[in-house]
């Protein structure tokens, strides 16, 4: 099993968006047994996938290991995904954790998912810091979505940074810029600054998930913008493959 986070300390930037795309690339062109944990209150990724918590379903009682996080995945119409979806509990979880001070609470609870999943998609919340803390010991590959500007450069920096302290520099980082305008010389100019960087584009498609409670890759695999997508795949792979201890 592979954990990845779609992760930023910024808000806005397509976290939720790449997330749910990722994860059903992962359910069906790598047919891999995929979960999607909505980690965001808010729960764009649940309500991008017309789903909706259980009744009795918390993040709360799954991190204070009262209920089993296995039991809360929902099966999806997409065939090889299940879905933690977000609940209200997740808006306090910053708090629950640094009260209950088990920084590896959810690595263990990832690992032991172990059996039954080979992906796992983490859709971060924007800033949570007990919360971003475990995410980073706790997956094997960080997916920083970056809007094309200089300042998305710094916030790499400082990503890097961030989890060098916190890993050593071993946790494996992906910058992908996301909604890329190329009618914008900025945009232009700052991809072409980072060519190695996978980019997403700025896409009406993308923008309708929600309308269509459908990631592009589902409704229209053809499409500039799925392509993008299955590109940003690929690259998720190989770096997994890679990280392999
Ligand atoms: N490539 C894209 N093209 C067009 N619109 C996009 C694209 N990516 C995301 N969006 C839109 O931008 C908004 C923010 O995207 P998203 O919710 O994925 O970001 P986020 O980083 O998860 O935000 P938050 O920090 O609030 O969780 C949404 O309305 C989404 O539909
Ligand atoms: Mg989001």
């Amino acid at each position: 099993m592979k954990a990845i986070a779609i992760y930023s300390g910024k808000g806005g930037v397509g976290k939720s968006t790449i997330a749910v795309h990722l994860a059903h690339l992962a359910a069906t062109r790598s047919a891999r047994r995929t979960l999607l944990w909505d980690l965001d209150a808010q729960g764009a990724s649940t309500f991008a996938l017309r789903l909706a918590p259980r009744p009795g379903l918390s993040a709360r009682r799954i991190f204070a290991r009262e209920a089993e996080i296995a039991d809360q995945a929902l099966g999806t119409d997409l065939p090889n995904l299940d879905v933690v979806p977000a609940d209200a509990s997740l808006r306090r979880l910053d708090t629950q954790l640094a009260e209950q001070d088990k920084k590896g609470r959810l690595k263990k609870l990832l690992r032991a998912l172990g059996e039954r999943y080979d992906r796992i998609v983490l859709d971060c919340p924007p800033s949570q810091a007990d919360l971003s803390e475990q995410i980073f010991r706790a997956v094997d590959l960080l997916v920083l979505p970056l809007l094309p500007s200089p300042l998305s450069l710094r916030v790499h920096a400082m990503v890097v940074d961030q989890v060098a302290a916190q890993r050593d520099g071993k946790l494996p980082i992906l910058p992908v810029f996301s909604m890329v305008d190329r009618r914008k010389s900025l945009h232009r100019d700052t991809v072409a600054s980072r060519p190695e960087w996978p980019t997403i584009p700025y896409s009406s498609d993308i923008e309708r998930m929600a309308v269509h409670g459908q990631p592009v890759t589902a409704r229209a695999p053809g499409s500039a913008a799925a392509r993008a997508f299955s590109d940003l795949w690929t690259r998720v792979e190989r770096a997994l493959q890679s990280s392999r201890d």
